[in-house]
């Protein structure tokens, strides 16, 4: 099953530069990484069918401008630059931040009682 991994920004502890490293030649970039560990984040792992483009698709456009009203960004956030939430944009890339950013035994493995009922 997919996973993708979800932070509130902005972060901080430091890890950023190691997790936007794809980013690193943008102009953005030294000024996105003051921003994202200019204070402690919330991280989460999620997991599910298609959990990858969903995530993203509740998050909203980069850009909170063009982010459809009812997303998280299109909703809370103004500027590019600070646009409230993360989420990976792969499945390759939500294993890769989940590594990253959790300790094994850290994630909790649990099965909701209605799951039979959403999943055929
Ligand atoms: P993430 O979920 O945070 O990875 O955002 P994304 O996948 O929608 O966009 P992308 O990975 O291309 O960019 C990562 C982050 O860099 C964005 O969420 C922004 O915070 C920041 N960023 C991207 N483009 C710009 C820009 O033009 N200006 C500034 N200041 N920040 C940018
Ligand atoms: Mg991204």
């Amino acid at each position: 099953v997919d996973q993708t991994y979800i932070m509130v920004k902005p972060d901080g502890v430091q890890r950023g530069l190691e997790h936007y490293k794809d980013l690193k030649q943008k102009p953005f970039f030294p000024a996105m990484i003051d921003y994202i560990t200019s204070g402690p984040v919330v991280s989460m792992a999620w997991e599910g069918i298609g959990v990858v483009p969903s995530a993203r698709k509740l998050i909203g456009a980069t850009d909170p401008l063009q982010a459809e009203p009812g997303t998280i960004r299109g909703d809370l956030a103004v500027q590019r630059g600070r646009n409230v939430i993360h989420g990976s944009d792969s499945p390759e890339n939500g294993q890769r931040e989940i590594a990253l950013w959790f300790k094994e035994g850290e994630l909790c493995e649990w099965t909701p009682v209605q799951e039979p009922w959403l999943i055929e």
